[in-house]
């Protein structure tokens, strides 16, 4: 088969080759690969950020294609099906555990920049009706992570969500929010970008070059209330004001790490407003099937920004790691 190695901790450091085909043995399925999604964790391996990875290597965590054959004792799926192979494959369900993250596809595994891949069955999970290969190969990371953010707040008509930036986990929160019949503000560094998250459904927008102190703008628009959930996908730089922005029992869903891990805070507003803290990392199987029955549900349409050819495979890591001009998801077909 043909696929795209990485051949050392570089963003550009791809070469095309030859490998022999996999087979799916007992209850795997072999998958043939038509696009894939990046996330900001396939930057940090190219560019030797991310712990265990041994090059070279197939990258790209995120993908969709569909069933090309099935191992022995398969039931359940046929040849020809549209799936997403879950990153995770172990972790079908239940709670995080070290050896159900320990193999990660396009990390520890072959990722998604080639023809075929041999998963298991269980980590399959179907592709939504409306949505081509392109969109739903941006469903693993981003949009299980929003998905379990909403459900981490429980989150009902009426409730305040806030969301930094306008990447792939903001975007797909964005939907999940709206669907639930939330209040969503948006803070983007774009005038541009928040025009775009209004069209999708923002209530609020807020430019936080403009408007650097977002936060006490949160609660100036809540009256003073705060967010039932603040999605913390951004780091250090803004931990505080997401915990200055979250109302009385409010969550804080902490995922981001854009702007670095290292921060001080001030712990009374955690006490004070008796905030939930939630870390998260990213989700199971079981958790990308949910949020892919409920964007089916909803007819959720991923925010694809661009769609690259595989040739073009640099120049869509460049764009990634470039300083956010994207816009939703960037996705390699092939
Ligand atoms: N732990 C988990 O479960 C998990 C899962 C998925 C992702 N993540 C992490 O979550 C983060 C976001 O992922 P993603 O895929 O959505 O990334 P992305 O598509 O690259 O989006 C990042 C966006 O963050 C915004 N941003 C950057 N600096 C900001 C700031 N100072 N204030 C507000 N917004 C800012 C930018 O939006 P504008 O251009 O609109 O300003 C940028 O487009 C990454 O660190 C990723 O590794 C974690």
């Amino acid at each position: 088969m043909k696929a795209l190695e990485l051949t050392a901790p570089s963003l550009t450091a791809f070469r095309a080759t030859e490998l022999p085909d996999p087979q799916a043995g007992r209850g795997e399925v072999l998958v043939r690969l038509r696009a894939a999604a990046l996330n900001f964790v396939d930057v940090a391996i190219a560019t030797g950020h991310f712990p265990g990875v041994a090059f070279p290597m197939i990258p790209v965590t995120d993908g969709a294609g569909e069933v090309a054959a099935l191992g022995e004792g398969v039931s359940g799926l046929a040849v020809g099906d549209r799936v997403i192979p879950h990153f995770m494959p172990n972790w079908q369900g239940g709670v995080i555990t070290p050896s159900n993250v320990a193999a990660m596809r396009g990390i520890t595994l072959p990722g998604s920049l080639c023809e075929y891949v041999v998963v298991p069955a269980a980590s399959l999970v179907p592709l939504p009706a409306h949505l081509d290969f392109a969109q739903g190969a941006a469903l693993p990371i981003a949009a299980t992570t929003a998905w379990n953010a909403v459900r981490s707040a429980s989150l009902r008509p009426g409730s305040v969500v806030v969301l930094l930036g306008t990447g792939g986990v903001s975007l797909f929160a964005l939907q999940f929010a709206k669907a639930c019949g939330a209040e969503v503000i948006v803070a983007s560094s774009s005038d541009e970008k928040l025009e775009r998250a209004r069209q999708l459904g923002a209530d609020h927008l807020i430019n936080y070059r403009a408007t650097p102190a977002w936060d006490t703008h949160v609660l100036a628009l809540t009256e003073g209330r705060g967010a039932d959930l603040v999605v913390e996908t951004v780091g250090a730089e803004t931990i505080v004001r997401s915990l200055n922005a979250a109302a009385v029992g409010g969550t804080v869903f902490t995922v981001g790490f854009i702007t670095g891990t290292a921060a001080s805070i001030d712990l009374l507003p955690i006490i004070v407003k008796a905030l939930r803290v939630v870390g998260n990392n990213t989700g199971s199987v079981s958790d990308l099937a949910e949020a892919a029955r409920a964007i089916a549900a909803h007819r959720i349409v991923p925010v694809i920004d661009r769609v690259f050819g595989i040739e073009d495979t640099s120049a869509a890591y460049a764009e990634l790691s470039g300083g956010g001009r994207h816009l939703g998801k960037l996705v390699i077909a092939h």
